[in-house]
């Protein structure tokens, strides 16, 4: 059994709002009862010197691992010759040429700081570049924190949701009028989609999704057909490759389902482990960016440690690691073998599960049908997945109840790790009774949710 960290909980609990840096939506993980003190590979340590499994990465983050030592070395290099300037940096410059030669659509680049930031400039560049204002996004998609995009979301609160195409926020503080600018549509869904954008083509500046939806797999005609009708109406496509870019391969999922997006954002992987987020895309669309454009052809974009020689040199040095071909070999055999190895023990205690993810993106649920679009999600055993991420900590795993990761540095013994906590876990639940509760309490809610309508 892991040791609390109860002191340092304790006092975060009194300086910090719920001692998180989050609030919890519905399918947010409850809170930890240790601190993480440091990393190394695929490990982290407790403040009480205890070493787990690290399967989530700071949200997909550390492809390269905790504390890599070349990007680690990089980042020290930088700091002793200044952290910010009020202006682009080499290592911005070096950045953004090695993006432009790797991701298919990046003519152009900006650096921001996150992924929110990112999906923030890229909503206001289309409306700029179209004239036209609504974007469209799908149901359960999750493009980050900001006013612009926060509606039917993985965290949001499904159970209160109109129908597609209109969008229900999913905080309260929202501004209601945003409510105007956006419509939802199914995933992996493509003749509703279609329906939809061709209904209201006349006004929308631009389409933004997650090429694997929250570990999603998508099927790769739904991908296609998005680009060509999009194409055909003469409306941008974004990619949103903050857990993709630089995950499926070094050119994201444009580079692995061959589709070229108008614009990308990225985040998470880009950097390896620092805040950085980008916005890429063809020169015509990127040149809204550019201070030298015409008023009329110019957004307002500006931050005060936007292209930091910090969070660059990190992302300079990740992708240049990245560039070894071996490393996504790894980081993609990590994912099948798990995916098979997971199915084998759900099979073993008879629980039905669908298998999903891509590469080194690996999610499941536990049901007898498909799950191909957020709605499917919601009729699975969420209960189990819940008792799963309760487990998973007391058995040494930084993992939650799903959509679990891998860095470069988890091999087949990081493989084994997890399995073996993965299985502690559902005997543990199985002996205590929970794991029947959980499909007994599963049917009584689908029942009631199928009488609610
Ligand atoms: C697909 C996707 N887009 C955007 C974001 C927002 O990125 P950030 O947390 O860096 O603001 C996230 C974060 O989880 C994400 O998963």
């Amino acid at each position: 059994m892991i040791k609390k960290s109860t002191n340092l909980i304790k006092k975060a609990s009194k300086y910090i709002p719920g001692a998180s840096y989050y609030t919890a939506g519905q399918n947010v993980p409850g809170l930890p009862e240790f601190i993480l003190d440091r990393g190394n590979g695929a490990y982290v340590y407790t403040t009480k010197n205890e070493k787990m499994l690290d399967v989530t990465l700071a949200h997909s983050s550390l492809i390269l691992g905790h504390n890599n030592p070349k990007i680690s070395n990089a980042v020290k290099n930088q700091i002793d010759k200044g952290s910010a300037f009020t202006n682009i940096t080499e290592p911005a410059i070096e950045l953004s040429e090695i993006m432009s030669k790797t991701i298919p659509c990046a003519e152009k680049i900006r650096l921001v700081n996150s992924g929110t930031e990112a999906s923030i400039l890229a909503t206001r560049i289309v409306r700029a570049y179209t004239g036209k204002n609504l974007i469209l996004k799908f149901e359960g998609a999750y493009h980050g924190f900001a006013d612009n995009l926060l509606f039917n979301t993985n965290y949001g609160n499904s159970k209160n949701w109109n129908d597609y195409p209109i969008p229900t926020p999913d905080s309260i503080g929202m501004p209601k009028t945003l409510n105007e600018e956006i419509l939802i549509a199914p995933y992996n869904d493509l003749k509703q989609t279609k329906k939809i954008i061709l209904k209201y083509r006349s006004e929308i500046a631009g389409i933004i999704i997650e090429p694997v939806m929250r570990g999603l797999e998508t099927d790769q005609s739904f991908l296609e057909g998005i680009r060509k009708i999009s194409s055909k109406e003469n409306i941008p496509l974004i990619f949103d490759e903050v857990i993709t870019g630089y995950r499926l391969s070094l050119g994201g999922a444009q580079e692995f389902f061959r589709i070229k997006p108008d614009i990308a954002i990225y985040g998470k992987a880009l950097g390896g482990g620092y805040p950085i987020g980008a916005i890429v895309g063809n020169e015509k669309i990127m040149n809204f960016l550019d201070p030298k454009s015409s008023d009329k052809n110019r957004i307002f974009s500006i931050g005060s440690f936007h292209s930091n020689p910090i969070s660059s040199i990190a992302a300079l040095t990740c992708i240049s690691e990245l560039q070894n071909p071996q490393n996504y070999n790894k980081l993609n055999e990590f994912g099948d073998s798990l995916r098979a190895e997971l199915s084998h023990i759900f099979s073993q205690y008879k629980i039905p599960y669908f298998m999903t993810g891509t590469g080194s993106i690996v999610e499941f649920f536990f049901t007898s049908k498909s799950v191909l679009n957020y709605r499917d999600t919601l009729h699975t055993n969420l209960k189990l997945k819940s008792l799963l991420s309760i487990q998973l900590p007391k058995n040494f795993i930084v993992g939650g109840g799903g959509r679990f990761t891998s860095s470069i540095f988890h091999e087949k013994k990081e493989l084994d790790w997890l399995l073996e906590g993965i299985n502690n876990s559902l005997r543990e639940i199985n002996s205590s009774g929970e794991l029947e509760k959980s499909f007994e309490q599963n049917q009584d809610s689908l029942a009631s949710a199928t009488k609610m309508g």
